[in-house]
């Protein structure tokens, strides 16, 4: 099996194997790949994950810079580590990601411990740059061997770098730049190798996800094709935009057994003047259609979705139309943001509601998303579901529940449970008797053949 980084094999030991890194990640799923991927060109070298930041030589903070309050968490977690690095010799901080793109020399001047700065937009050089904080050039045979192992079940993996788009308050463009866009080839290659270490279940990760475009190959092309890797049994992706969510993508997620229903697509508003202000590029009414169209294609289906609350300008009318929104569209789940100005982005520039109101409309507005939620959870009460167990008796729903079964289950294994508790957003699942999946049911079979 083919692998992106080299032939898959026992890693070899180098003397640097006892030598270990510890991450830390904030931000979204696209940091949490980047981690995924700055950590394979670690382990390459040699070097072994901690989850326990004591033991570790190196400490990696990939940073996020959506919100004030996410770049915060970020730098006082820096700013923890001047200690943290003097308790031991030869520790290094590394600090990546798009709060560092945004404000490296900032960055370095306030911290200037910090032994090496990646911005969001340098990831894809990390490896290099890792030997320059490593001090060793490992050779192409050293590298061949040292090939890491990831087992996890439901894995990212990166199709796009950048979004195209400039919504007005948003950050990302510039600290992730323009649109590029991964080969088909190379999406494929990095699905099977994750599979080949244990995932069964594959997330494509972008922006603007359903931009993607290769050649003549558009989103749906690559949903079929990733849907298709021997060993795949889910697929999923994140973040669609409603301008690219076309008639194609829509009758492959429907018609492609391996893509699950459920889609997170952000609507950000209920008010069309706000939408306008934003540049999202769509109106309420083509959203609502679209939602819609994709329940009618999906019955079943979950829509997730983000909003923002408090944007510059949104008066009690605009609010209540966000309310309405998720009223008449009854999101599965959401998840409401207190809208926070960035330097640099055209809404900065206007002026901002008083914090206190931004703060009771973010109030109503969980309220009514949150209520909503439990009612479409207690409808999934008493019904039986495919759970992909990822960890410690958790997994998903193929509608992107997660649940936790009250039976041991391995990692990796799709089983089939009754919903016991819809009450908070993790519901409880049990396996029951006579219900097994073709898999537990091979294993009984084998263990009763072994026992005669
Ligand atoms: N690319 C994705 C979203 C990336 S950011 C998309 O367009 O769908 C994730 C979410 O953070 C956004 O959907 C938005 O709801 C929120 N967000 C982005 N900038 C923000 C800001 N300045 N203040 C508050 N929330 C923001
Ligand atoms: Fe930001 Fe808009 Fe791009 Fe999403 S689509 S990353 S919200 S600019
Ligand atoms: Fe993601 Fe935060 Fe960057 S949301 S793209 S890590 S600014």
């Amino acid at each position: 099996m083919e692998s992106s980084i080299g032939t898959l094999c026992t890693p070899k030991v180098y003397n640097r194997q006892a030598m270990k890194f510890y991450v830390r990640t904030y931000g979204c799923q696209m940091n949490v790949a980047d981690s995924n991927e700055m950590g394979r060109h670690f382990k390459a070298r040699g070097l072994v994950e901690t989850q326990d930041e004591n033991e570790a030589s190196i400490f990696l903070v990939n940073t996020c810079t959506v919100r004030q309050h996410a770049e915060d968490r970020a730098f006082s977690e820096i700013g923890r580590l001047r200690r943290w690095k003097t308790r031991h010799p030869g520790r290094k901080v590394v600090v990546t990601g798009c709060a560092a793109e945004r404000t490296k020399e900032y960055l370095e001047d306030r911290f200037p411990f910090v032994d090496l700065v990646v911005g969001a937009k340098s990831i894809e050089d990390f490896g290099a740059l890792t030997e320059r904080l490593l001090d060793r050039r490992m050779t192409d045979e050293e590298l061949d061997y040292a090939v890491p192992a990831d087992d996890k079940v439901a894995a990212f993996v990166t199709i796009m770098r950048g979004c195209n788009y400039s919504c007005t308050y948003c950050i990302v463009p510039s600290v992730r730049g323009r649109e590029i866009y991964h080969s088909m080839d190379q999406i494929l290659g990095e699905g099977r190798d994750r599979v080949a270490e244990g995932a069964r279940e594959i997330t494509l990760l972008g922006q603007t996800v359903n931009s993607y475009r290769s050649g003549t190959h558009r989103f749906a092309n690559l949903l079929e094709a990733v849907a298709s890797i021997d060993g795949v049994e889910r697929v999923r992706f994140i973040s669609p935009h409603p301008y690219y969510m076309t008639d194609r993508v829509i009758d492959t997620m429907a018609n492609v057994p391996q893509v699950c229903p459920s889609v997170h697509l952000p609507v950000q508003s209920g008010s069309n003047t706000m939408l306008k202000q934003m540049l999202r590029n769509y109106t309420r009414e083509q959203y609502v259609e679209l939602a819609a169209k994709m329940r009618r294609a999906m019955p079943g289906m979950t829509l997730s979705t983000d909003i923002i609350v408090g944007f510059p300008g949104e008066t009690d009318d605009d609010f209540r139309q966000t309310l309405s929104l998720i009223e008449e569209i009854e999101f599965d789940w959401g998840f409401i943001f207190k809208y926070s100005p960035r330097e640099g982005t055209p809404a900065a520039r206007l002026e901002c509601h008083p914090q206190e109101l931004i703060e009771e409309r973010h109030q109503e507005c969980l309220e009514l998303v949150d209520r909503i939620a439990l009612k479409k959870r207690s409808a999934v009460l008493g019904t039986y579901q495919d759970v992909l167990v990822e960890e410690d008796n958790f997994g998903r729903t193929r509608t992107n529940y997660k649940v936790h079964v009250s039976q041991d289950v391995a990692a990796g294994e799709e089983i089939r449970v009754r919903i016991t508790n819809t009450q908070r957003a993790t519901l409880e699942g049990v396996i029951e008797n006579g219900n097994v999946t073709f898999e537990n049911f091979r294993e009984e079979s084998r263990n009763a053949l072994n026992a005669g």
